[in-house]
């Protein structure tokens, strides 16, 4: 365990915003925590930042509450049944890597979510989902830490109360709707169920135009190149623009309020929901509003997807929070002028 004092916490955000942890605890074991749980009791009930790979936050300004830097890593085969393989990794594992690991191990069925910036232990946080797979399609089972306690639990998927971009860690203990995590739960180790019978997912629509091309079934290591390749083409790399990827969540809205926005413009991109709601592209929204490319500071909208902010100052001059916080304001308020709709930001802002 490493404790430092007045940390800066520019190179661990992707976004690559200035800022400084008045305290932060590396921690690279469970022992790790359960030590910071009870030498810091007072921090650790006071909703500590827990920090993964930094890929989906938004610095607004020094943060004063500990900060708590998971890098606990090993990866390993845990069973092997005759429907799945369960695979562990420990929660500061690098995501892509992972990714990649596994099927290079001959396990596929993470290649969809392949090249999601974070780690292993930000994964089911925020349920990541990209090209017609979510986490909780793969999701087996977490150990973490309560950090009031240093308990450490194990939760399964129903438990987790996976949602679109959404479960129990996102929301506190006051939440009504949930039973909350969030400041209190620190995800030590996620497990996998990848299946033994694997079929390729290609429903996404620039997917399912790579296998007409091929005109056979792609392996598992195919489908992983294409993705790679198609968010190459659409999502800047975080390591040359800073991002925190999609800033808004893609809405769902009624059959009724998604007539209304067609009548406003009949070629909103939407999608009829099995429960008979709507999904609406917020990128579309965005875009139609006309902010790609549009700037406040140096925070600005990037312009192959209106759905991503991007940091144009780089690290010597970077955006920062309060620029990236007015631009996506004044997104959220264009978009509620013109479709009557409020979007909702996907990063966790601090
Ligand atoms: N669109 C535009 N203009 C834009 C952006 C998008 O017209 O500037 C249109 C596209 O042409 C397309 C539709 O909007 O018809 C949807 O765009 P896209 O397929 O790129 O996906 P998305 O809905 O914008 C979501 C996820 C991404 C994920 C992709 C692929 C959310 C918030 N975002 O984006 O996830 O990679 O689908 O599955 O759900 C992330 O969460 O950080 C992320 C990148």
């Amino acid at each position: 365990m490493l404790v430092e004092n007045s940390v800066p916490l520019q190179p661990l955000n992707t976004f690559g915003i200035q800022a400084r942890a008045q305290q932060l605890v590396r921690v690279s074991s469970v022992s790790d925590v359960q030590r910071l749980c009870r030498g810091w009791p007072e921090a650790c009930q006071h909703w500590p930042l827990v920090l993964g790979g930094g890929s989906n936050l938004v610095l607004t300004g020094d943060v004063k509450t500990l900060v708590v830097k998971v890098d606990i890593v090993g990866r390993r085969l845990l069973t092997d049944t005759a429907s799945h393989w369960v695979v562990e990794a420990g929660a500061g594992e690098h995501w892509h890597n992972f990714v990649d690991w596994t099927l290079e191990q001959g396990w596929p069925g993470l290649e969809n979510l392949a090249m999601i910036p974070g780690t292993v232990g930000a994964s089911p946080v925020q349920n990541i989902g990209a090209y017609g797979v979510e986490l909780q399609d793969r999701f087996h089972s977490l150990d973490a830490v309560d950090l009031h306690t240093g308990d450490v639990f194990t939760l399964n998927a129903a438990q987790c109360g996976f949602g679109y971009r959404d479960s129990v860690f996102r929301h506190g203990a006051a939440d009504s709707r949930h039973l909350g995590l969030a400041g209190r739960a620190l995800i030590t180790h996620v497990r996998f169920a990848l299946p033994k019978r694997w079929s390729p997912e290609t429903s996404y629509l620039e997917l399912a135009r790579k296998v007409q091309e091929l005109g056979s079934a792609p392996s598992p290591r195919q489908v992983f190149d294409w993705v790679c390749a198609i968010r190459r083409a659409k999502l800047p790399d975080p390591a040359v623009l800073g991002n925190a990827g999609s800033f808004f969540k893609n809405p769902t809205v009624s059959a009724e309020q998604c007539t209304d926005i067609i009548a406003r413009d009949p070629k909103v991109v939407h999608y009829p929901m099995p429960d008979g709601t709507v999904k609406l592209a917020a990128g579309w929204l965005i875009d139609a509003c006309g902010w790609k490319g549009k700037t406040v500071g140096n925070a600005g909208v990037y312009d192959k997807q209106a759905l991503v902010l991007i940091n144009k100052g780089g690290a010597a001059n970077p955006a920062t929070g309060g620029e990236v916080m007015t631009l996506a304001k004044a997104i959220q308020t264009s978009v509620y002028e013109r479709f009557g709709l409020w979007l909702e930001i996907e990063p966790v802002v601090v």
